[in-house]
């Protein structure tokens, strides 16, 4: 199936039955927040405003104690698990010390969303956009950022929501790409969607989440970035356990196009900790440039 560049789906033909308050702080999400909060916390080094495109949203945040969370308990091997130390790493630290900041009563009852970290970073003059089809998520993400003027929340595809929100007001900013990869479209329609929000935003950050199910199908899907000679990336993964097909996710990583100079190197001392806290013996973590060749 070839999806070409701003393919879309009419919206009553996207089945989505993936929803993230299932796995809201597990391993997946650690990997992917630290590299959130690593690039906004870079962007606000300088005063100028900057957007965070957030493409597929979720629903904002997500109740610890709800049912969802509880039945899988992803969140025991993620976030759980870095609660108690101070790492001395600066990316993992400002990370966890955020999601303490959202959980005043000193005890883990809500764990952020993508959305609720970009807009808990946010200062006055900069903006989030997101979009997010899901109808249950989508409301509760609109509910919970109505009253926040630098917040905009769209119900729409994610590479529709590219079309009608980029490139935005200001020229500096992270867009993230996180899509459940429920459907074949969304490994391969990512490639062509990318390539069109580089034309609109070339001077984004754009970090793209991905699973490891099946390690050939995801060094094919990294070589599609490698192969469109998109320039200066950087890949980040975490995989807790070791590859095996079949075995449902078994690691995750995160693909960062223009990334700040600074993340390679501190993703490189966050990598120790993180193999510590959330992998088993035989998992492994990587930190690698891409250019030109995989
Ligand atoms: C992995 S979750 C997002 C988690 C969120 N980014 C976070 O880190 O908290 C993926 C979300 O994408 C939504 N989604 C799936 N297909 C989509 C599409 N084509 N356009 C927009 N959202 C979509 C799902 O409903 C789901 O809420």
């Amino acid at each position: 199936m070839g999806v070409q560049c701003g393919t879309t789906y009419p919206q009553a033909l996207i089945m989505l039955s993936y929803r993230h308050s299932y796995h809201a702080g597990n391993f997946a999400d650690v990997l992917k927040h630290i590299v959130q909060v690593a690039i906004i916390e870079y962007l606000k080094k300088k005063d100028k405003p900057f957007t965070v495109h957030d493409t597929h949203a979720g629903a904002g945040s997500y109740t610890i104690a709800s049912d969802h969370m509880q039945k899988t308990g992803e969140y025991r091997d993620g976030i759980a698990r870095l609660l108690d130390n101070r790492t001395g790493v600066g990316v993992i630290d400002q990370y966890v010390a955020l999601v303490k900041k959202l959980n005043p009563v000193g005890k883990l009852t809500e764990y952020p969303g993508s959305p609720l970290i970009s807009a808990s970073l946010l200062r006055e003059q900069d903006r989030l956009q997101c979009s997010e089809l899901h109808s249950t998520d989508f409301e509760l993400l609109q509910r919970r950022f109505a009253d926040d003027k630098r917040v905009r929340v769209e119900k729409l595809d994610a590479w529709q929501g590219f079309k009608a929100m980029l490139p935005p007001q200001h020229r500096r900013g992270l867009v993230l790409i996180d899509p459940s990869y429920e459907m074949e479209a969304d490994y391969l329609g990512l490639l062509p969607a990318l390539q069109m929000a580089m034309e609109r935003f070339s001077t984004a950050t754009y970090a793209i989440w991905y699973p490891v199910l099946d390690r050939n199908r995801t060094e094919s899907f990294i070589r599609r970035f490698v192969k469109a000679e998109i320039p200066n990336m950087l890949r980040v993964e975490c995989c807790p356990r070791p590859d095996a097909s079949g075995r449902g996710m078994t690691g995750s990583g995160m693909l960062i196009v223009n990334p700040p100079y600074t993340l390679a190197q501190h993703m490189a001392q966050a990598m120790p900790v993180l193999k510590n806290a959330l992998c088993e013996p035989n998992g492994h973590t990587l930190v690698r440039e891409l250019t030109g060749e995989a």
